[in-house]
């Protein structure tokens, strides 16, 4: 009930349940009209996620999704999922993310020019909203090879979409609720009931349909993704083995996909982090030190190699992972039934499964004094002390994220860009602890995050 009026997030009800029960390794909790297991245990989480994946290789009962907008990567399963992601993979190969850097940093730039302003007429930023549009126009470069413009422009449409997606507005509240109290589907699938705004899904049929006509981005891929999904579309004709077909539904699907998945969690992350930096101003020294000493090295040049030498601002990005996961709940349905090693439980099918990441993150046994934004735990040392799968901010086994190494190097160019010309403090407004938002299922502020900036 606490989630439906919104009074108290999935993510801390979750966590209640966790420490109620601290010794346990498994606890059913209940969303209303659907019982699901935590798997409190991180071997177990092992067990279920990584070894015995073919158990447990769907996320999302196949019936409660035949929203048009939903027919991607993330919703499907078994053999369709597997089809899939091994087509989707090369998006995100390595030789891609170089030619991806170009594109990622033009954002940058125009992210850096924004603050610029903001530090010369004394007004303070609000990271939560301007990590929003970077990572918008992050995604329509690198990713669809559009030019969306949400960072120079506040209205313009694909910043218009995000809205829709992300506010608390009466029609998006009506659609949780019921969402919420149909987890397993029937009055969907009764009534053709839309998770989403038709909004939604008439933008992204459109920005397929259109999606010649849109201006391209200088720096863009040789082929973008839309591209990429069309071509699978054509080898589909002669593709005997395959499982699933890319119809217009699937691709705009995972347009849709990638560009919530591309910049809700992204900007999120890079938003706590900046907070986190404005609080523990040495650690914001000791990065900004880095970035310099590795930029001189290099001849003043950073690029997607040059980046993987900047060791403490990974330790910082794993840090904020840790304490601000996104995404705070990983989820399986047990697809063949599965009896836990050496004890008699047998889990049936249809089982639904989670992990608690962020409870696991903030669990004392596996890091002191959890609330403490602390990067030395990432030192290669204390990485390697760490009980495997008590850190999964990407979730893990064959599901994990799929776009890592994307997500990180789009981080540490943004960070890389902006600590070197920026100091940020905190600013007599900024909510100190900052304030959790409610109404959604990913872990990320609720209101601005406002932030003084200093050039330097
Ligand atoms: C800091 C940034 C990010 C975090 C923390 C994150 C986290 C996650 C997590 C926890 C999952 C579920 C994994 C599981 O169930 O085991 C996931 C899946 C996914 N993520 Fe990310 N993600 C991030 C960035 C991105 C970006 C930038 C994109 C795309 C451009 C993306 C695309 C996806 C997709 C498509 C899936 C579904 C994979 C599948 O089901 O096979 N993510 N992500």
């Amino acid at each position: 009930m606490d989630t439906l009026f919104v009074r108290n997030n999935l993510t801390y009800r979750i966590d209640l349940i966790y420490r109620a029960y601290p010794n346990e390794k498994l606890v059913w909790f209940y969303e209303l009209l659907s019982s699901h297991l935590l798997i409190k245990d991180p071997e177990l989480i092992g067990e279920i996620f990584v070894k015995n994946f073919d158990n447990f290789c769907d996320k999302i009962p196949e019936s409660s999704h035949k929203n048009r907008i939903l027919q991607n990567l993330t919703n499907m399963s078994g053999n369709k999922w597997k089809y899939m992601r091994t087509k989707l993979i090369p998006t995100f190969y390595p030789s891609k993310l170089k030619t991806m850097y170009a594109s990622i940093d033009h954002c940058a730039q125009i992210l850096s020019s924004h603050i610029r302003e903001h530090a010369r007429t004394y007004q303070p930023i609000d990271a939560k909203e301007i990590m929003i549009r970077f990572t918008m126009d992050v995604i329509g470069c690198c990713v669809f090879g559009l030019e969306f413009n949400a960072l120079k422009d506040p209205d313009s449409e694909f910043r218009k979409i995000g809205k829709l997606f992300l506010d608390p507005s009466p029609e998006n509240t009506f659609r949780r609720i019921i969402s919420f109290l149909d987890t397993v589907g029937y009055f969907k699938k009764l009534f053709n009931f839309q998770d989403f705004s038709p909004k939604l899904e008439h933008f992204f049929f459109n920005l397929l349909r259109n999606s010649k006509e849109f201006p391209k981005t200088e720096s863009m891929m040789k082929k973008d993704f839309i591209q990429f999904m069309l071509d699978i579309k054509n080898e589909e004709l002669t593709d005997e083995d395959k499982d699933v077909i890319f119809t217009e539904e699937v691709i705009a699907s995972n347009i849709f996909l990638f560009f919530v998945a591309g910049f809700m969690t992204t900007s999120s992350v890079l938003s706590f982090c900046l907070y986190e930096l404005a609080l523990n101003p040495e650690i914001q020294e000791r990065i900004r030190n880095e970035i310099e000493h590795v930029r001189n090295s290099h001849n003043e040049v950073l690029n997607s190699d040059v980046l993987t030498k900047l060791v403490y601002m990974e330790m910082v990005i794993s840090e904020t992972l840790r304490k601000y996961p996104p995404i705070p709940l990983a989820r399986r349905i047990c697809t063949r039934s599965y009896q836990i090693p050496g004890t008699d439980m047998v889990f049936p099918l249809n089982t639904h499964v989670a992990a608690p990441v962020y409870s696991i993150h903030h669990d004392k046994r596996y890091y002191e004094n959890p609330e403490k934004f602390d990067p030395e735990r990432f030192t290669e040392e204390n990485r390697a002390r760490r009980i495997p799968y008590t850190y999964i901010p990407f979730g893990t086994g064959p599901r994990i994220c799929i776009a890592v190494r994307f997500a990180k190097m789009e981080m540490k160019c943004c960070l890389a860009e902006l600590l070197r010309k920026y100091k940020f403090t905190p600013y007599d407004k900024t909510d100190i602890p900052v304030v959790i938002y409610k109404a959604r299922s990913l872990y990320s502020p609720e209101g601005p995050i406002l932030l003084a900036v200093q050039e330097i």
